[in-house]
């Protein structure tokens, strides 16, 4: 098909749409050029000349030659207007604003169908990773069984730096922050509502679910303390903010976004620093692993370039799990084996266990492992408190809890615990 000369109106240039602007001007072959920028703050000193420049969204809105919008912006709200304008003037929409995106999906995807127009958003999952597309394309007819991985650059780099160097959590957010992997408001990181934001996309092109994050469990790293990491390396373990969907045996999605204790022998492991990845299980292909930068202003900028050369040959999501597969469900119907740690044990409410598999004092804090209904966790905030971290076991999904108390009472009957 015939690439379609793009006349490109960006929005935004900071990180993502200053690291646009440079990859574009050294991607020649593709028939794109930026016609105008507009940013927020006239006074603002630049890297390229001021005539580039407006602070009227107008400029570009109503320029009928611009037929693709690239949104680049930090402001969720503002992003939305500009979208929705963009769309019902016909014109295509790249965009890297996962919480805009998560907050309106449903909207969205109705404004793409009654404007016949596209809206991409490759970098606002995982950036440089491929994962939408390959989502939405390539699992079309091997269907998922589950995904699983980190898809936040910045509470893995703080992480890592954490485990890897005792860098303290202030100077690691930092130092990701000075290296533009963080949002400009970092609680949306390691409050973990950026990874809930970003699950919350993938679950619409990976098993056809619509919802906001509010629709299944998240937390983010915050609580997540010095003996904890400590624990988890004397344990030769590492601590990542997992993101996991899986359908269960009734047919049903679990979905949440939480702390892992993640083993050696997890894929997952060695994925450090500003990397995302995912694992796919499907039914035919069985597992896939996908591992690429997960921020920054080249990668992100290059999941960007990449949907706008797709729109060069009209490529728009068709949705195909949303519009073609049997409605799935999200379900907290299942249990998680869960590490608790707390200065405070009252803290706890041990009631909403299932049973209590070990309990310690160390380091001057109490720690407990411990079974736990799903539901009760979305239920309930005492484990949201500070001074109290819950960190997902490795394998921490159990669908039935009667098969786990035979076999642990088979092991007891046998010596074996
Ligand atoms: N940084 C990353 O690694 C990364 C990765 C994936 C996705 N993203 C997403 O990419 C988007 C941009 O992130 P960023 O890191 O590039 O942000 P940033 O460095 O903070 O830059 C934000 C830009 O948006 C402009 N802006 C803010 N409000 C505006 C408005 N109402 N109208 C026009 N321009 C406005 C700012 O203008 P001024 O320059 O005038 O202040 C600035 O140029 C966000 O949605 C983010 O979630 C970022």
């Amino acid at each position: 098909m015939a690439n379609k000369q793009l006349h490109i109106g960006l929005f935004g240039f900071g990180v993502v749409g200053k690291g646009l602007y440079d990859v574009l001007h050294t991607t020649p072959t593709l028939q794109a050029t930026i016609k105008k920028i507009v940013i927020k703050q006239a006074d603002k000193k630049r890297s390229i000349a001021n005539e580039n420049f407006s602070i009227d969204a107008d400029t570009i809105l109503n320029d009928e030659t611009i037929n693709v919008v690239v949104e680049l912006i930090d402001d969720a709200d503002a992003a939305f207007d500009i979208v929705k304008t963009a769309l019902q003037k016909g014109k295509s929409v790249v965009s890297a604003n996962k919480k805009m995106i998560a907050e309106h999906f449903e909207e969205l995807l109705q404004l793409q169908q009654e404007n016949k127009t596209a809206l991409l958003y490759e970098a606002a999952c995982c950036a440089s990773m491929p994962i939408v597309r390959n989502l939405e394309e390539y699992y079309d007819n091997d269907l998922l069984k589950s995904i699983r991985g980190i898809i936040n650059g910045s509470t893995n780099f703080i992480l890592t730096k954490i485990q890897e160097e005792q860098l303290d959590f202030k100077a690691a957010l930092s130092l990701a922050q000075q290296l533009g992997f963080a949002e400009s408001n970092p609680a949306l990181d390691i409050g973990g509502f950026d990874a809930a934001n970003k699950l919350s996309i993938l679950l619409a092109h990976s098993f056809g679910v619509i919802t906001k994050p509010t629709g299944f469990i998240f937390n983010g790293i915050e609580q997540v303390s010095l003996p904890d990491a400590i624990l988890a390396k004397e344990k030769k373990q590492k601590i990542k903010l997992v993101a996991t969907a899986k359908k269960l045996e009734n047919g049903k999605l679990a979905a949440f976004v939480l702390p892992q204790f993640i083993t050696q022998c997890d894929d997952l492991y060695q994925v450090q620093n500003e990397f995302n990845a995912l694992t796919t299980e499907s039914t035919f292909a069985d597992q896939h692993f996908f591992k690429g930068k997960g921020a920054g202003a080249f990668p992100t900028a290059s999941a960007v370039l990449s949907d706008i050369s797709a729109l060069g040959y009209d490529y728009k999501y068709e949705y195909k799990k949303i519009f073609h597969q049997t409605d799935t469900e999200l379900s907290n119907d299942f249990y998680l084996t869960v590490f608790i740690s707390t200065d405070d044990l009252t803290k706890i409410d041990k009631a909403n266990f299932e049973w209590i598999e070990e309990s310690h004092n160390e380091f001057n804090r109490s720690w407990l492992i411990a079974v736990i209904h799903a539901e009760k966790l979305a239920g309930t905030a005492w484990w949201r408190q500070e001074g109290v971290s819950l960190i997902l076991c490795p394998d921490a999904i159990i669908e039935t809890v009667e098969y786990k108390k035979i076999s642990k009472r088979s092991l007891e009957l046998a010596g074996v615990v």
